[in-house]
């Protein structure tokens, strides 16, 4: 499909009707091309999606938002790299809202409606730490027959004004330059321009009694107290105060903030 809307607010929007995974082709192209920031992927079905800790994303064929944005962070606080993937997820919540809908974020990347989750984020950093591609998919036209899980949900379900996937495209897009140049003019310090104070305010996590399971398995039962200025979710236990920076989070109990 076309995305005229939000060709006027990338560097370089480029469309694929069906590919891999728009996070590993943009890597690819940022390779061989010297990329602008914000110049886009965007595709209509992608066969191997990628999501956060080894996971798939997975949607029907022109049924959602599936888009990679290229950034060049130079930040100074170099603590500010963690923050890309909340800025972004900041971004998409502020789309939904747009759209008269209200979402929260649970930490580190999802969206969510009323506690269903209805984006995702990734953000891949390159291995000299110069580029981070940051990728994310936004479910809009799925029935609930659609969705890959119960725990999901589509602008469709959510009631949102437009199902335009290009305006939808093209909000995040601009709200991610707002969020991106003031994280930027702040040389990185989430603290600084007031994003983190952003994401506490959004956070659907901060306060929940969590379980945090690790990529080997192991877990632990704590309380969501905090995010830190390197973006790390802190976790306070019986026993010790927790620093996490990677982890699939469970909320342990419903949160009066998802509604
Ligand atoms: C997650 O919730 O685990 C993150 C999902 C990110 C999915 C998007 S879709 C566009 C981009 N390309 C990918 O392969 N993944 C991201």
């Amino acid at each position: 499909m076309e995305y005229p809307k939000a060709s006027q607010v990338a560097s370089g929007l480029e469309f694929l009707a069906e590919t891999g995974s728009t996070n590993q082709d943009l890597a690819a192209l940022a390779k061989k091309t010297d990329l602008p920031e914000f110049y886009t992927l965007v595709t209509d079905f992608q066969s191997a999606g990628r999501g956060r800790l080894d996971r798939v994303w997975e949607a029907p064929a022109a049924s959602s938002v599936m888009a990679s944005v290229y950034l060049k962070p130079r930040f100074e606080n170099t603590s500010g790299i963690g923050w890309i993937s909340l800025l972004v997820a900041e971004s998409i919540k502020r789309t939904i809202q747009d759209l008269g809908v209200s979402a929260n974020i649970k930490w580190p990347n999802d969206v969510l409606v009323s506690g269903s989750k209805v984006s995702g984020v990734l953000a891949e950093v390159s291995q000299d730490l110069a580029s981070v591609v940051v990728g994310f998919g936004i479910n809009v036209t799925q029935e609930a027959k659609d969705l890959p899980v119960q725990t999901a949900t589509s602008l469709l379900l959510a009631g949102a004004s437009s199902l335009d996937r290009d305006v939808t495209l093209a909000k995040t897009l601009s709200n991610i330059k707002v969020l991106y140049s003031e994280l930027a003019a702040a040389k990185g310090d989430a603290q600084a321009c007031g994003l983190r104070q952003q994401l506490l305010d959004s956070s659907a996590t901060i306060g929940q009694m969590v379980e945090v399971t690790f990529k080997n398995q192991d877990s632990v039962q704590g309380r969501a107290v905090d995010i830190d200025d390197s973006g790390r979710l802190v976790v306070k236990t019986d026993a010790k105060t927790l620093l996490v920076s990677a982890g699939d989070i469970l909320h342990l109990r419903a949160n009066e903030k998802d509604d």
